[in-house]
């Protein structure tokens, strides 16, 4: 099948939505961690985590538009804070449930069951139950003018993850720790490496590295 701008355009609105957020590739799945001024907390789950730079470490997430209606912007504008905990198979339905649209009194904490993990001086909270989590501090907003979504900036500050997913070079194995992948906006998926493939250089040929054993790595 080939579609052009003039079709995607024509498409009925949700049938394109769903086009569309396939087409990026697989994403991320995180639950975004926040709590208002006081306290109240927040989570909703958000595919569009990228990663930015590494020194400083800093991802950024794209927030639809929605103005106050969107407690996790406006909550992360209220303190600077909030968290990324990535989804595990055993999460997902609880992670899914937290894209409903709750009123603002009620956290998606206690209608999913999962468990707030505080960090001492961190105004947002982690999930417990997740595998990696982050606790990321709000460096840059910006609202982009040409669809109204916002893009939000953040360092990050924590970083824990299962000792057993550290590998010897440093990176982390995310199949190890748990981690689920998403397409467009309902498909979890289990990953599982295919091969690792060493720093690519123009005088040499692409080199296979081993895949290591559980936690090889040691901070
Ligand atoms: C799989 C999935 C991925 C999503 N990714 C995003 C995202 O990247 N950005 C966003 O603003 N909303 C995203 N949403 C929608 C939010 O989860 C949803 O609007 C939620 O109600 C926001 O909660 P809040 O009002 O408490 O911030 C996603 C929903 C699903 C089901």
């Amino acid at each position: 099948m080939l579609l052009d701008d003039k079709d995607l355009s024509a498409m009925p609105s949700r049938r394109r939505a769903a086009l569309v957020n396939s087409l990026s590739g697989f994403k991320s799945a995180n639950l975004v961690g926040t709590a208002d001024d006081q306290g109240m907390t927040n989570l909703a789950i958000m595919s569009s985590a990228v990663h930015l730079g590494s020194h400083p470490p800093l991802l950024a997430l794209i927030v639809r538009p929605g103005g106050e209606e969107r407690h996790t912007l406006a909550n992360i504008l209220a303190t600077g804070c909030f968290t990324l905990n990535h989804v595990t198979a055993q999460l997902i339905e609880a992670a899914h449930q937290t894209a409903a649209r709750y009123q603002r009194h009620e956290s998606e904490f206690a209608a999913t069951g999962l468990t707030p993990q505080w960090q001492t001086g961190f105004a947002a909270p982690m999930v417990l139950e997740a595998g990696v989590k982050l606790c990321m501090r709000l460096r840059e907003h910006q609202e982009l003018s040409i669809n109204k979504t916002h893009l939000v900036i953040g360092e990050i500050v924590v970083a824990e993850f299962p000792d057993q997913g550290l590998m010897a070079d440093g990176a982390l194995d995310l199949a190890q720790c748990g981690t689920v992948a998403l397409t467009g906006l309902d498909t979890y998926h289990q990953a599982a490496p295919i091969k690792r493939m060493a720093y690519a250089k123009p005088d040499l040929p692409p080199r296979e590295i081993a895949i290591e054993p559980p936690g090889n790595g040691k901070c």
